[in-house]
């Protein structure tokens, strides 16, 4: 009994590999920096313009940049490659303690993750982004002793955070290809788990988002959007 469920669970393993590797490349943006292209949704992950450029742009300096917490708790909606927490990690100030809690459901392929130029172009060691995607789910794990990360396996919905946060980066899906994701019910849920002044960012700019984000009682800004889109949004919890 016990081989015949060991050769099943290897015979699904291998075929989700197989289905991994199918659905997801990796693409090198203008800026020279990787990129995955999700085949299922027709999408990318980041600007074919420029991925580190984008990332830098649009959660870094009108996210990250822009609170000034000695202790800033941070969500991730979509983890992916890991490029925001190794800029956040990057830009981080020496004197300031983050916990970054980032929700994942599809986590990359190891074969993908390995593959990922993001380390080279920033002049990092290449076991740093190893290190925050072998890392265990679902446990806290020191970056350094000021940087934890928490990776939990789940979508957005189905979260039910024991946190509260100063910063959300909202980086799902563009709403028209997850819909869900961008609607009334999960902004609130974001809004409540926000402190007072907490922000959330992201790189849409969506009429139905910015609806609902004022609905709920966030205070908006429109901002310039990066590489050439018109606008992005950050909101903040007043
Ligand atoms: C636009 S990509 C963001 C990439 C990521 N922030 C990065 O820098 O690589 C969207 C990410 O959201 C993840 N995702 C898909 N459905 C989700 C859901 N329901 N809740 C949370 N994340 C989701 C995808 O697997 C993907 O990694």
């Amino acid at each position: 009994m016990f081989f015949i469920e060991v050769i099943f669970c290897n015979y699904v393993t291998n075929l989700t590999k197989k289905i991994d590797k199918i659905n997801r490349k990796l693409r090198i943006t203008n800026d020279g920096s990787h990129t995955v292209y999700f085949s299922d949704l027709n999408e990318h992950y980041h600007s074919k313009k420029g991925a580190i450029s984008e990332s830098e742009y649009v959660f870094i300096k009108n996210g990250f940049s822009q609170q000034n917490k000695k202790h800033v708790k941070i969500l991730e909606i979509g983890m992916g490659t890991g490029l925001n927490i190794l800029l956040t990690f990057l830009h981080s100030d020496k004197n300031s303690k983050i916990y970054y809690h980032a929700l994942e459901p599809y986590p990359l392929d190891e074969s993908l993750q390995k593959k990922l130029n993001y380390c080279q172009l920033l002049d990092v060691d290449e076991e740093f982004l190893k290190k925050i995607h072998v890392s265990a789910w679902d446990k806290k794990i020191y970056l350094n002793k000021n940087f934890i990360i928490y990776k939990e396996k789940t979508k957005i919905e189905n979260f039910m955070s024991k946190e509260f946060f100063d910063l959300i980066y909202f980086d799902a899906f563009a709403p028209s290809k997850q819909k869900n994701i961008w609607d009334f019910k999960i902004i609130k849920y974001c809004y409540d788990i926000l402190n007072k002044d907490g922000i959330i960012v992201t790189y849409s700019s969506s009429g139905d988002f910015k609806r609902n984000l004022k609905k709920i009682g966030f205070e908006i800004s429109v901002l310039k959007g990066a590489l050439g889109k018109r606008e992005m949004i950050r909101a903040k919890k007043i």
